[in-house]
């Protein structure tokens, strides 16, 4: 008998008349067809079907050819036994496509998303992604639900934390470089085999959700739609994403799983997408519940025609297509099309060549030791230090004691975050060991829980302020369980759960010196320990290296540079609130009679784009000067940043702009480019950046793409609350787009 793989091909090549029995490479689309001339209904709705988790079910219908796709199976031995029975047992030799939830790592755990998009640094998130489709591949995965790049506007929404923040832009960067990190190189039209297949998801506007309330529906204008929610996603299409995976949410009162508009109008015939899309884990069978189906058959009637080609778990395609295509209902043309997407992305991926994972990989690949050099490369880039007064950070390894306090202190498991993948929690580094190690073993370093994350038992705090009382500095640790973010765990406050801020207040009350550290998955409400406590540092939920990245910052082996990708309020009642807002016509000022709540400030407590270091950077010399490249209009802006500071340290320079009057509002600010500057101490550099007129287009009110002459304001600076301003003039000649 052959070795499988060249069975496979032999099966394959059958096909084709004068092939001999090697691997074909007759043009992918020519396979297909001929692949789909052979295929029975059952076996391409078949391919149309994902199913989770393996049991005798899900082998049945794997050796029958009635399912394309698993998810949630790993392992070398698993995922090879399984697509043992669709290669050698099925008719067609058609493999599975293992599918996985690989977010922000596989088994080396990287911070959350939300806090690698705080480094504003897309080639190292493009690395992470990189070795998480590395590790992921070796247990036999091909296709990661990821990235996650729905823009998130309300910090209650637990899936913050799975995405880049607020920012279309970011988000857009983020989203193209985690693309290339999961594909890797595209030759000839074919994926890098030892990677992943992208996912963009979720398609679209989910982060939209009323109240951030998960799950919610979105109502928001086509305008915003475009201009706020669509952008990443246009990104990762852009960066060649395989597949893209349909919303939970309707917008406006279509359901996104069975949205034409999204899934045929705006991918297929604006994008030019020809990946395929997978729906949400039974989004189909929800229709009936958004009410906009009437029955399972009309909710794969709708989901077919919207452009969803495989239907997750919700087994409404397997058990409803059959009917309606017998009826007429839908078309076999249709059905193909669908078929013809899947098996485009299997081809692409070489998984009718190399359907199977060498066992060998599985056991070198993860958690390499460069794999967690990265994995604390990327954490301690994720920190955002929010406040250092009086310089109290660094510490000084010198120092001769140290209370480190809290819940999270000494916490494995949080520190991963949602979505962890094959993480394990034994091994996280945790602050307390990662400070102890730090200081080395003739530090005093006292360890006090002081409470739980949740529940208002005070039992603990006796000990912490014993502890405070007895040392040079106090570290608190505290913040939000893994499980208070992430799919289902919206909060309807922003607050630290429990009585940690008691706690903190408790501590604080013995005038020991200290640091809070901030362990959550999406911003908080901080404004009591904001006001009293000298220093803050944002950790977000760090991945496997948390302790050690930590460490890293409050001793000063590292300099923060983290930013931050999303506006912190003040308060929920805040919530909406983020930069890029319209001006209104009142905006807020000291007059009563303009838009602002009367009981607090309109600012936020800190906001997008902000982050301090242990240097400071000076910015001057803004120049903004207009040229030609080609036929096109654009425009140069330089500045010069300067470290003023004694110590070497990145800064993230960030350029916005507002156009001052349009035919349609614009957002008060916008961000357009960004870049990340080392700087030597009195080291100053011209930090260049080049508009174009795509820079500066919007939709008019017919929706189309235009830009308008008038005037432009662009400030260059550190966030978005601050830096060099300056105009430019786009005169009616210079629309040159
Ligand atoms: C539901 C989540 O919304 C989605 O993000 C995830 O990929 C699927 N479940 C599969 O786990």
């Amino acid at each position: 008998m052959l070795p499988p793989i060249l069975r496979v091909a032999c099966a394959v090549a059958a096909l084709g008349p004068a092939l001999a029995c090697l691997a074909d490479d007759r043009p992918i689309e020519e396979q297909i067809t001929t692949l789909l001339g052979r295929m029975t209904l059952e076996e391409k709705i078949g391919q149309l079907t994902q199913v989770s988790g393996v049991d005798d079910e899900g082998r049945k219908l794997a050796r029958e050819g009635r399912v394309g796709s698993f998810l949630n199976v790993t392992g070398a031995t698993e995922t090879n036994e399984l697509q043992k029975l669709a290669v050698e047992e099925t008719r067609l030799h058609i493999p599975l496509l293992f599918g996985l939830d690989v977010i922000h790592g596989f088994r080396t755990i990287f911070p959350i998303p939300l806090a690698e998009a705080a480094t504003w640094d897309p080639e190292l998130i493009e690395m992470a992604a990189q070795i998480a489709a590395i590790e992921a591949w070796s247990a036999g995965i091909h296709w990661t639900f990821a990235p996650m790049v729905d823009i998130a506007r309300d910090a209650r929404w637990g899936r913050i934390a799975e995405g880049s923040g607020e920012d279309p832009y970011l988000g857009a960067r983020m989203a193209e470089a985690r693309v290339r990190g999961f594909q890797g190189t595209t030759t000839d039209g074919r994926y890098q085999p030892e990677r992943l297949i992208a996912c963009a998801k979720h398609f679209a506007a989910y982060g939209g959700a009323e109240g951030g309330r998960d799950y919610n529906t979105v109502d928001i204008s086509g305008r915003t739609l475009r201009e706020v929610y669509l952008p990443p996603f246009e990104a990762a299409v852009r960066a060649g994403a395989g597949t893209l995976m349909s919303a939970f949410n309707e917008i406006g009162g279509v359901p996104a799983t069975g949205s034409r508009f999204l899934m045929t109008q705006v991918l297929r015939d604006e994008w030019g997408f020809d990946g395929f899309v997978v729906s949400d884990w039974n989004a189909i069978r929800e229709l009936l519940n958004h009410g906009s189906a009437a029955t399972p058959a009309e909710a794969g009637e709708q989901a077919l025609l919207a452009g969803i080609d495989m239907d997750m778990v919700g087994k409404i395609y397997p058990e409803h297509l059959p009917g309606l295509v017998e009826s007429g209902r839908i078309s076999q043309a249709v059905i193909d099309e669908s078929v013809r997407r899947i098996l485009r992305i299997k081809m692409r991926r070489g998984l009718f060549e190399k359907p199977y994972v060498d066992s060998q990989v599985e056991k070198d690949a993860p958690l390499r030791p460069s794999h967690r050099q990265v994995a604390r490369d990327v954490a301690r880039r994720s920190l955002v230090l929010l406040k250092n007064q009086g310089k109290i950070l660094p510490l000084h390894k010198s120092i001769s004691s140290l209370a480190v306090i809290g819940p999270l202190a000494d916490n494995w498991a949080e520190a991963l975050g949602s979505w962890a993948a094959a993480g394990k929690a034994d091994e996280v580094i945790t602050i307390l060991e990662g400070l102890r190690k730090s200081l080395g073993p003739g530090a005093n370093v006292i360890h006090a829980r002081g409470c739980e994350i949740e529940g208002d038992s005070r039992e603990g705090f006796d000990e912490a302020i014993a502890a405070a009382k007895q040392v040079d500095a106090a570290v608190l640790v505290v913040g939000e369980a893994a499980g208070m973010s992430g799919e289902a765990a919206s909060r309807s406050t922003l607050d630290l759960p429990g009585v940690q801020e008691e706690l903190v207040k408790a501590v604080h009350a013995t005038g020991v010196p200290m640091i809070v550290i901030l362990m959550n998955g999406r911003p908080l409400s901080i404004r009591w320990i904001a006001e009293h406590v000298p220093a803050i540092l944002e950790i977000w939920q760090p991945g496997v290296e948390c302790g050690h990245a930590v460490a890293d910052v409050l001793f000063g082996d590292f300099n923060p540079c983290g930013k931050l990708p999303v506006t912190f309020p003040r308060s929920v009642g805040q919530v909406p609130i983020y930069y890029n807002h319209k001006n209104t016509g009142r905006p807020p000022s000291a007059d009563k009679w303009t838009s602002k709540y009367i009981d607090l400030p309109s600012t936020p407590l800190f906001p997008f784009g902000f982050g301090l270091s242990y240097t400071t950077f000076e910015y001057s010399n803004l120049q903004i000067s207009a040229g030609n490249e080609g036929e096109q209009r654009e425009w140069t802006v330089t500045a010069d940043v300067k470290n003023t500071g004694e110590r070497g340290g990145d800064e993230v320079v960030q350029l916005y702009i507002r156009d001052d009057a349009a035919s349609v509002t614009r957002p008060v600010k916008e961000l357009k480019r960004f870049r990340r500057i080392p700087l030597r101490p009195g080291e100053s550099r011209e930090v260049r950046f080049t508009l174009t007129p795509e820079h500066l287009m919007f939709y008019n009110q017919r929706m189309e793409r235009v830009v308008e002459p008038g005037r432009f304001t662009v400030w260059v600076g550190p966030s978005s609350a601050d830096g060099l301003q300056g105009t430019f003039e786009l005169t009616t000649t210079d629309n040159g787009s």
